[in-house]
């Protein structure tokens, strides 16, 4: 079989009509979803609507039972989430997925390596440029940290699989501002190093001043796309489905 094509920089992922489920019957009903070269997407929409179903069927954690899913141009459907992780997808879950028994360096590196093009813009330093306190932590235990830290070593870990896209679930949920704050720049920062992402969170101004584009979810099907800018003229639109203004 041909080894697939490296993730490119103009179209990275895009999904169409993606039905995922989790057994009893789908959840997500014929999701369409692009994500261009450097593009920041915010996911957003009330509970239960199939935010963290759609990443995860995107990453591979759930098998689509319909529709087709292309990552850098390769059909990934029906692939494991290691092999799409590898065509250069990051991706960090929501509860952190932080090991409590390994080290916070060992948290960090597992799963180190070159992006598929062999770029290493992201190493252990850079990280921990980004997130300074964890310097002091390297040899705690996972489950030393606090809720921010972990989640500073849940983002860390996938930098430094140098991929192209980020899926990152809950980027803040449950942090104090300040610790939020820290995440938001550390996301900023990233973005300005050209990665993609798509990016769940509650907090709508942060994700404003970080997203391209909106993606409103409401029971498992996409309600509203569209740029970030044009949210302010569509504020009856997130009224409806986020139930914010
Ligand atoms: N592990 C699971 N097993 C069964 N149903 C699930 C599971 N996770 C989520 N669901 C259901 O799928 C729907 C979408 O959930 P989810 O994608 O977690 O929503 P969101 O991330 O937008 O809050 C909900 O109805 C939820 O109850
Ligand atoms: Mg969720």
């Amino acid at each position: 079989m041909d080894e697939p094509k490296p993730v490119t920089r103009d179209r990275l992922l895009r999904a169409c009509g993606l039905t995922v489920g989790y057994g009893f019957g789908p959840v997500l009903h014929g999701v369409d979803f692009e994500l261009a070269a450097g593009e920041a997407v915010a996911l957003v929409g009330r509970n239960g609507m199939g935010k963290s179903t759609l990443l995860k069927g995107l990453i591979g954690i759930l098998a689509p039972s319909a529709g087709t899913l292309h990552v850098g141009g390769a059909d990934v459907l029906g692939w494991n989430t290691s092999r799409i992780a590898r065509l250069g997808m990051g991706y960090v879950p929501e509860g952190r997925g932080v090991f409590p028994n390994l080290s916070v360096r060992e948290n960090l590196v597992m799963s180190a390596r070159a992006g598929r093009d062999g770029r290493r813009e992201w190493t252990l330093s850079r990280v921990l440029d980004l997130f300074p306190q964890l310097s002091a932590r390297l040899h705690h235990a996972g489950d030393a940290l606090s809720g921010g830290e972990q989640q500073m070593v849940a983002l860390g870990r996938a930098l430094l699989t140098n991929p192209s896209i980020l899926l990152v679930d809950e980027a803040t949920e449950g942090l104090a501002p300040r610790v939020a704050g820290q995440l938001w720049s550390a996301l900023k920062n990233a973005r300005g190093s050209g990665l993609a992402m798509v990016v769940v969170d509650k907090d709508f101004d942060a994700l404003r001043a970080c997203a391209d584009r909106f993606v409103i979810m409401e029971k498992g099907s996409v309600a509203w796309c569209g740029r970030s800018d044009l949210l302010d003229e569509n504020r009856e639109v997130f009224e409806q489905f986020v139930g914010v203004a």
